[in-house]
């Protein structure tokens, strides 16, 4: 596996990569859930890069960019294992440099869920991904559906902007006791981790309460929060919303997106599920 740490020299692999060339973005600390996407690329590509790259521009200013963790010498044992072809590991100032000024908006959808308590984050998303396609020139990138409001932005910003990528995605890797998987979890202790479990299990007795009938979108907010609040976890949002726009449901109809974001201590989580009549 070639590192490459210079947009220059991305560029030049990239030009003479053979096709489809995947893309796996990242921000490191890799876990079963990036894993899978990996995997999906490699079988899906003929070259495959995945890019290391703890993006500034997501992170609000009282937020973890410091603390994020950092793991690039098991990172790059994975990826290696794995038979990637290429890891992107470009620092801070190879993606913005001095006077550096451009930053992708997608509007509307990005105002809700998460949006609202992370004003900063999509625009931060939105720049790094595209800024990534353009050096890395991927035919597909791949994404995972615990970030599904991260993926919907992404998806609409290559909509409407005509990129020639195809995004790609994969369900959630779970824990054996199922929490979802996040290289936050890393900070959780050992009660916390206790406490975290409270999403997951929250987002069962969603999907129960839908098979077994119930359409009112806030008699299921109101479940998950009980469940959530009992494990002393502070909730952020619990939605019960159409996928594509995020607007809250009143009465459920053939789907919706459950997507709820906790502080557990000082850590915040994000899980969802979709519900859907079968
Ligand atoms: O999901 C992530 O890890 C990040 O938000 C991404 C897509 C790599 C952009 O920094």
């Amino acid at each position: 596996m070639r590192t490459i740490q210079t947009v220059k020299e991305m560029k030049a692999w990239s030009a003479q990569a053979r096709r489809p060339l995947g893309l796996v973005p990242t921000m490191g600390c890799l876990h079963e859930g990036h894993m899978s996407l990996v995997r999906k690329c490699r079988s899906a590509c003929r070259s495959s890069a995945v890019s290391v790259f703890v993006n500034p521009a997501q992170f609000g200013p009282s937020e973890d960019l410091n603390g994020y963790p950092r793991t690039l010498e098991s990172d790059r044992k994975k990826l290696e294992d794995a038979g990637v072809d290429v890891l992107f590991l470009p620092g801070p100032g190879e993606i913005y440099p001095p006077g550096y000024k451009t930053y992708v908006n997608v509007e509307d959808i990005t105002s809700r869920l998460c949006g609202k308590s992370r004003p900063q984050f999509f625009r931060g998303v939105a720049t790094v991904v595209l800024k990534l396609f353009n050096i890395a020139r991927p035919d597909l990138a791949f994404f995972g559906e615990k970030d599904w409001q991260q993926l919907e932005t992404l998806r609409t910003m290559a909509r409407d902007l005509d990129l020639d990528v195809t995004i790609e995605s994969l369900p959630i890797v779970r824990e054996a006791d199922g929490l979802a998987m996040s290289s936050r979890n890393v900070y959780l202790s050992p009660e916390q981790r206790e406490s975290a479990l409270s999403l997951s299990r929250s987002l069962s007795a969603a999907r129960e309460m839908f098979r077994q009938g119930e359409r009112s979108a806030e008699k299921i907010r109101a479940r998950i929060r009980e469940i959530v609040e009992k494990q002393s976890a502070r909730i952020d949002y619990v939605s019960v919303c159409d996928p594509r726009t995020f607007v809250e449901q009143e009465k459920i109809g053939e789907k919706a997106l459950v997507a709820l974001a906790v502080w557990v201590g000082t850590t915040r989580l994000i899980d969802n599920c979709l519900i859907e009549r079968t």
